[in-house]
């Protein structure tokens, strides 16, 4: 399946001796290159400020915003579109299948004061390919140029792309749509390294980013399967890329930006000492001060599923939060967890 592609002559892993630098695109400073992945039902304000506390993070994120949509919701209600002034640099991701909505959605964006606009086109849920959108667009080169051409009319913004490797292996495919998205005035492109329908199960493919790093100019920021310094290291290393981004390595352990940006960048953070119970209540506070009752208690489940993973048996926490029916049971129940697994 994967014979199309032709993989460049691996990098002497020992021979790289620098790390990538902060990114400037447009007025955006990115520093380090270290991005947050936008996650649907996970990256949102109550993340993003956990996140933000550990530091380490060179541009936040929100999760994919329909296009559409956006122009109708309230950003002082909508779990979607919630902020607080520190939530900065913030990148909100659109998805979209047509132009057709682009001009009204950027402009919602410019109200929200948006820093950088992101467009999904790597997204593969069966909602989303149904709507030609996300993943699909590869399949749609037409339609993305003229999208991306109306994005670049309507903002000076710092204006990325967030891309698969395809619906299969096949390099001509891959790198003619990539130097079209630069050509089109993509600024920064990120590249989750799996190929369409491959799940998170599987080994992410690093080194096919270095085949899109060769043939466009613009940063390339790689993406999956981050979990720890070792594989930040790793997938630097192996893609050759900008910066990195990450999502459920930043979910389960909100401190791995900082940890990244000290080791890898020699940021100057100091190392905390972590505690969950701690990093869990502000996640429960942030979702009970700030959002409606009716978004509280999905975005915790949501979220426990990734952080109960900090545990030899958070298994048992996730099930508990999962089958709470209120904010209050679910507090108890954590509560109770935190007692025995201290
Ligand atoms: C629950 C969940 C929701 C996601 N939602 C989005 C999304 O809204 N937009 C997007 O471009 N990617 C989305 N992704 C993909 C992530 O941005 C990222 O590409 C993927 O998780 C691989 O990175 P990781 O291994 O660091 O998690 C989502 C992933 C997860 C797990």
């Amino acid at each position: 399946m994967h014979d199309k592609f032709v993989f460049l002559p691996m990098k002497d892993e020992t021979n790289i001796e620098t790390q990538p630098q902060a990114i400037k695109i447009r007025n955006l400073l990115i520093n380090p290159p270290l991005l947050l992945a936008p996650m649907a039902g996970l990256t949102h304000s109550a993340l993003r400020r956990i996140i933000i506390e550990f530091g380490g993070v060179g541009l936040l994120s929100t999760e994919m915003l329909s296009a559409k949509r956006l122009p109708t919701e309230n950003p002082q209600i909508s779990p979607y579109l919630f902020r607080t002034e520190r939530e900065s640099p913030l990148s909100y991701q659109l998805l979209t299948s047509t132009e057709k909505e682009i001009g009204r959605a950027i402009d919602a964006l410019h109200a929200l004061k948006a820093d950088a606009v992101d467009l999904n086109m790597g997204c593969p849920s069966p909602s989303v390919i149904k709507l030609g959108a996300g993943v699909m667009l590869a399949e749609r080169p037409d339609e993305v140029r003229r999208i991306v051409a109306e994005a670049r009319k309507r903002t000076t913004l710092p204006l990325s792309a967030k891309i698969r490797l395809g619906s299969e292996a096949d390099s001509t495919k891959l790198r003619t749509f990539c130097f079209m998205l630069e050509g089109e005035g993509i600024d920064l492109l990120t590249v989750h390294a799996r190929f369409k329908h491959e799940p998170f199960a599987r080994n992410p493919r690093w080194a096919y980013i270095a085949e899109i790093k060769e043939c466009i100019k613009i940063p390339v920021i790689a993406n999956g399967g981050v979990f720890s310094v070792e594989d930040a290291e790793k997938c630097l290393r192996v893609s050759g890329a900008d910066g990195l981004m990450l999502g459920r390595g930043a979910v389960i352990r909100p401190w791995l930006f900082a940890e990244i940006a000290r080791t890898v960048f020699g940021s100057d953070i100091p190392d905390r000492v972590v505690s969950l119970p701690d990093v869990y209540a502000a996640f429960f506070e942030a979702l009970n001060a700030d959002y409606r009752p009716v978004y509280r208690l999905g975005r915790l489940k949501e979220f426990t599923h990734y952080f109960a993973k900090n545990y030899k048996f958070g298994h048992s926490l996730a099930s508990a939060i999962q089958s709470s029916s209120s904010m209050d049971e679910a507090r108890a129940r954590a509560g109770a967890f935190f007692a025995n697994n201290g």
